[in-house]
């Protein structure tokens, strides 16, 4: 049986309703709706299947499940810790200005930042649409004896109810829809008062230009983004979409997209990242692009954060 005070925060993602444990499904409690989400090793899967996907959604969900195939394999690199070391230290310099009851990583792929923060004695609650990366992350904190409830669900309908987050980190992952409002404004929803949303998502930048280009990313500017989406998309199809269907943000139009959604105290700046160069084999030019990633007409991630002040 899954905890119960993990039940009482999951809603259906469909009507809103709470949700009740039937053997292995949670079952919608609302008499109109009564839709039925299997559990299966301990993860309730919370997508509404029957509803036809969109092509954002569509591209991001097929090429996060072929990265954490390979993530099985593969060995964390110097640079992956080094920028969960950022992302951790960030994360808990703002969640110390809450009410630090219940943090939710939005799109928290394997978890390796929850992860770092149940060791802290912090309680967190991961959402992925990769049940693949979410079986990783459940079996890493049973091994080290953490608590953690996770939910395989999606951004855009999200499974719980209204006002239950202290904090919700979204560390790369609001990017990935076209509709980046409807996935703050849902988000918000689920913070409790006080509560802070941190993401943190590429900027746009002349990396967004040249390099990121490789990973077939999406500058979130008129004009451009049609064009790119039309060359990555149709042209290209979906070849170089490395991360799935990825844009890149100004900081004037992530605030401003993180203020129509009425959160407050709304701040934004560079995000110490730390840069794998993959497709760059000779050390010494390596280095030297490393070095020119960090002058700021290139900086490559931006983060933003706001505070929900009202229901
Ligand atoms: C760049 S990864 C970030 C993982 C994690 N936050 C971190 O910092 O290590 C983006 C994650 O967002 C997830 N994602 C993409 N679209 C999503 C959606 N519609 N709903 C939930 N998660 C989604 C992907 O599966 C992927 O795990
Ligand atoms: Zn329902």
């Amino acid at each position: 049986m899954l905890d119960k005070n993990f039940i009482d925060i999951l809603a259906c993602p469909l009507c809103k309703s709470a949700v009740s444990q039937e053997a292995d499904f949670l079952v919608c409690t609302n008499k109109n709706c009564r839709h039925k989400y299997r559990i299966v090793k301990g993860i309730p899967i919370m997508l509404a299947e029957d509803e036809k996907q969109s092509i954002d959604m569509r591209i991001t969900a097929k090429k996060w499940h072929c990265q954490y195939e390979l993530k099985k394999t593969k060995e964390t690199s110097k640079a992956d810790l080094k920028r969960l070391k950022n992302s951790v230290e960030h994360i808990k310099k703002y969640w110390h200005k809450t009410p630090q009851k219940l943090l939710l990583e939005a799109g928290c792929g394997d978890s390796v930042n929850s992860f770092e923060l149940a060791k802290e004695g912090i309680m967190t609650v991961g959402l992925d649409i990769s049940f693949n990366a979410l079986e990783m992350a459940k079996d890493n904190f049973q091994k080290a004896g953490l608590k953690s409830w996770f939910v395989c669900g999606d951004m855009l309908k999200l499974p719980f109810k209204n006002d239950t987050f202290s904090f919700i980190y979204a560390g790369g992952s609001i990017e990935h829809f076209r509709n980046t409002e409807e996935a703050v404004s849902q988000l918000r929803a689920t913070l409790e008062c006080k509560g802070i949303l941190s993401a943190l998502v590429p900027m746009v930048s002349l990396s967004s230009f040249t390099y990121y280009q490789l990973q077939g990313q999406i500058p979130d500017l008129p004009i451009i983004r049609p064009l790119a989406e039309f060359i990555h998309i149709n042209i290209l199809k979906e070849k170089l979409m490395k991360n799935g269907y990825e844009k890149s943000f100004t900081i004037r139009k992530i605030s401003n997209i993180f203020k129509a959604c009425s959160l407050t105290e709304i701040e934004a700046g560079f995000f110490k990242d730390e840069y794998d160069i993959k497709y760059i084999k000779n050390d010494f030019l390596r280095r030297i692009l490393k070095t020119i990633a960090t002058w700021p007409i290139f900086w490559p991630i931006i983060y933003v954060n706001g505070t929900k002040r009202n229901a």
